[in-house]
């Protein structure tokens, strides 16, 4: 593990001005880092109510917004506006149209001038991993939502960005479907070693994707809890039938709901 952190949010406070002038507080005092874990990576999960802050720190990760006061640093470099060493995914599809899905695939490789045959090899690789081998010459319009997602995870890995912001990517897909995405991710993740930051209010999807979840309060959304995910003999569907998920995953609710106790956690087994 190296020195300087992945991720490190130091002392955030973000506000917006309604249309009515009025000043909300969207985070207050956030503080949280993700280690630097070369050729392991991380899955962290930032959970939290609706409507407490989520997207608004994603979004002063991802550089569209600039906090109050405050630093966010990624490899211990300030951030500054956006850019493509962060890649995004977010709950609605973004996939160019017109193009299918191995174009679309590539287009990040062909803003970097990689060459078309590395291009093809690169793309054809990861379509593979998110399981759309046999649609890598579709078009988005042919494929279900969750075919949509698996593009838009694609797109985002093949172009190895430092730090993955994902927010809520699974949302609007119905349980089964999303059951199948968090699969997939846990599966493309374990052959990576990306870091990703992932928000989320659903506990059951925390418990099940996260190395380390970070538990928001209520808006202005603060970090309540850093809780240490127990790594689970196995994650498939079924896992979370299982007794010990249900117990890590009471737990974590029972934080969630808890705001009195703060600090760092580690649940379950
Ligand atoms: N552009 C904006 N202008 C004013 N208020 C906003 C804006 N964006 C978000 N908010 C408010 O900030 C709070 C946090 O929003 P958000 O970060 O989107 O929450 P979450 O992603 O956790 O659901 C909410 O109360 C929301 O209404
Ligand atoms: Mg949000």
């Amino acid at each position: 593990m190296s020195e300087i952190p992945k991720l490190e949010l130091k002392d955030v406070y973000i506000s917006y001005t309604d249309r009515k002038g009025r000043t909300v507080q969207a985070a207050e005092d956030v503080n949280f880092t993700l280690a630097n874990k070369p050729g392991v990576g991380e899955m962290a999960v930032v959970l939290g109510p609706s409507g407490c802050g989520k997207s608004t720190i994603l979004k002063s990760v991802a550089g569209l917004l600039t906090p109050d006061s405050g630093t966010v640093k990624i490899d211990g470099q300030l951030v500054q506006g956006t850019g493509r060493d962060r890649g995004m995914v977010f709950q609605s599809y973004t996939s160019f149209a017109w193009r299918t899905v191995r174009q679309n695939v590539e287009y990040g490789l062909e803003l970097q001038g990689i060459a078309k045959e590395e291009r093809k090899k690169l793309s054809l690789a990861i379509i593979e991993k998110v399981g759309l081998k046999d649609f890598a010459d579709a078009l988005p319009r042919q494929l279900s939502g969750g075919m949509k997602q698996r593009v838009a995870i694609a797109r985002t890995l093949v172009n190895k960005p430092r730090l993955i912001l994902m927010d809520e990517p699974f949302g609007a897909l119905d349980p089964q479907t999303r059951w199948g995405m968090q699969t997939t991710m846990l599966d493309v993740l374990k052959t990576e070693d990306n870091t990703v930051l992932f928000v989320t209010h659903d506990v059951a999807e925390a418990v099940y994707l996260a190395d380390v979840i970070f538990v928001l309060s209520h808006r202005p959304a603060k970090v309540l809890h850093r809780i240490d995910v127990p790594t689970f003999e196995s994650r498939n569907a079924t896992v979370k039938q299982s007794a010990e998920f249900k117990r890590v995953e009471n737990e974590v609710l029972e934080l969630l709901h808890n705001s009195n106790v703060h600090g760092n956690i580690r649940v379950g087994l």
